[in-house]
């Protein structure tokens, strides 16, 4: 397993993890416009020389959002998308960010339990925040800046 860098040659694999994970999910422009931002990481997660995942993320003044993150069916439940998380948030850590936050759906089970395993709390609920009237759960963690 090894992580790199986003590039734009890599979006038609992005795009369809995207597709397989969130039906109304990202468009491609979107991936494009994190791709391009200063403040956003786009990393991925290659397994056996395959994209096997992806995590978009942006930091604005020593706080964290994560944007995005998803793993291909097909490597799930092999702690893909923990130890992409956690590459990322050691390195935000070591940058000096205090904090991170995020919006979860509030039935998507795997993802809140991989942020439970995280630390990751509940700081709030977002009525009907995506598009097909779910409710969003924020939720957040204190970082340890080095
Ligand atoms: C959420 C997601 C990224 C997890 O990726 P993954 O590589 O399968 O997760 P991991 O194997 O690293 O699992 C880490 C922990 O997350 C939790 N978890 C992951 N999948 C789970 C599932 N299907 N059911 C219950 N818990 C799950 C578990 O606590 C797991 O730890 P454990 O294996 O020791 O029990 C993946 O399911 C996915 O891509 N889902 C669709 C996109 C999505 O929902 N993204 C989150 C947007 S906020």
């Amino acid at each position: 397993m090894l992580f790199r860098p986003m590039t734009q040659q890599d979006l038609s694999a992005v795009e369809s993890i995207e597709m397989l994970s969130s039906p109304a999910g990202w468009s491609r422009q979107a991936f494009i416009d994190e791709l391009v931002s200063l403040c956003s990481r786009c990393d991925l997660v290659i397994l056996d020389g395959e994209i096997a995942g992806f995590l978009i993320s942006r930091e604005l003044c020593a706080e964290v959002e994560i944007l995005n993150l998803a793993v291909h069916p097909a490597f799930r439940r092999h702690g893909l998308g923990r130890c992409l998380l956690q590459f990322r948030l050691d390195l935000y850590e070591q940058a000096g960010a205090e904090r991170v936050f995020l919006e979860v759906r509030i039935g998507n089970d795997p993802a809140r339990r991989l942020y439970e395993g995280f630390g990751f709390e509940s700081a709030g609920r977002r009525k009907k925040y995506y598009s097909d009237g779910e409710d969003a759960l924020i939720m957040t963690q204190t970082l340890r800046p080095s």
